[in-house]
């Protein structure tokens, strides 16, 4: 993989090479500085597991729509852009096994959730997993709520618009190539407080991209056995180069008490006037932000269907 660092962005770290019983690596002293804080490259060897070549994924997808379709996304927007993560798409996931057979020429990107839950795919997540707690260093297991594996399927030059994310992610590089513009997630000027706030609280619409700070980003272009870190929050978009990628991503989502209540409560203290500390600075009011939150989420939710409104306010489940 070549990266390129811009002006404002995090440095990247060097790598090293995966060892024998490794599926997935990085530097030890990179992942434990940066996990969940900025963006680092890592390795991975999954690019041979047979798992993940197109005939087992168009398998994969048809047993997902037997047994679990909600799993599944399959849109094929072709003319959506970089900025347009607030748009409708269309799920066309009943026809995924369709568009997976003919990828090539579909312009798609097909998204199969939880590929852990097929046992097929349950070795990967175990396997990876194992790997990534072990280089973070320190324990996780009390702070985590859920994790899983995605795998990513994507036509030749197809745009993933920017979006954040509400969970901690590796993003590997299994077969193509493809670009990836990860942002500083502290960085205020991409993506503010109050955007943020809105995102974990009221829908989970990207927030607006901002063409003239592209430059805040680092540049990764992921090749088959390499990948990235993106963190909670952290701002990112893709764009296929001219070939069909096959990326998995590993993911965490931590526990409500973690981060989410926080950003809700304080976009609720924001709506009565008030200016609200950002999450991480006093850990006693993000204590008690995080007892207040769901109270007011359930009593906010309860009100919008009161009403009669189709509610978009997020439950603790939905994060
Ligand atoms: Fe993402």
């Amino acid at each position: 993989m070549t990266s390129s660092t811009h002006a404002r962005a995090a440095a990247t770290p060097s790598v090293t090479t995966p060892s024998h019983d490794e599926w997935i690596h990085a530097d030890p002293k990179t992942f434990q500085d940066n996990f969940n804080r900025k963006t680092f490259e890592v390795r991975h060897t999954l690019s041979q597991h047979p798992a993940f070549k197109i005939p087992a994924l168009v398998e994969l997808a048809g047993r997902m729509l037997r047994n679990n379709p909600r799993y599944i996304h399959c849109d094929t927007e072709t003319k959506l852009g970089v900025g347009d993560g607030g748009a409708a798409r269309e799920n066309k996931f009943l026809d995924v096994v369709n568009v997976m057979e003919r990828i090539e020429n579909a312009g798609a990107w097909l998204i199969l959730y939880h590929a852990e839950s097929d046992p097929m795919y349950r070795e990967v997540f175990d396997h990876g997993l194992a790997d990534i707690k072990r280089a973070i260093g320190h324990d996780i297991e009390d702070d985590i709520m859920e994790q899983e594996i995605i795998i990513f399927v994507t036509s030749p030059n197809r745009i993933t618009h920017y979006h954040i994310d509400k969970n901690v992610n590796f993003l590997l590089q299994v077969h193509g190539s493809k670009k990836i513009w990860v942002f500083d997630r502290f960085d205020r000027e991409v993506l503010t407080e109050e955007e943020i706030e809105r995102n974990w609280t009221v829908n989970d619409k990207a927030p607006p991209y901002r063409e003239h700070l592209q430059n805040h980003s680092t540049e990764f272009h992921l090749q088959p056995g390499t990948g990235c870190h993106i963190p909670i929050n952290a701002p990112h978009w893709l764009k296929n180069d001219n070939n069909i990628s096959v990326s998995l991503s590993v993911n965490f989502t931590y526990k409500d008490r973690c981060l989410a209540s926080v950003h809700r409560a304080n976009y609720f203290l924001r709506r009565a006037g008030l200016n609200p500390t950002p999450p991480g600075i006093s850990p006693m009011k993000d204590k008690l932000k995080a007892m207040v939150a769901p109270p007011i989420m359930s009593a906010a939710h309860a009100l919008w269907k009161m009403k009669g409104h189709k509610s978009d306010v997020h439950t603790n489940k939905m994060q």
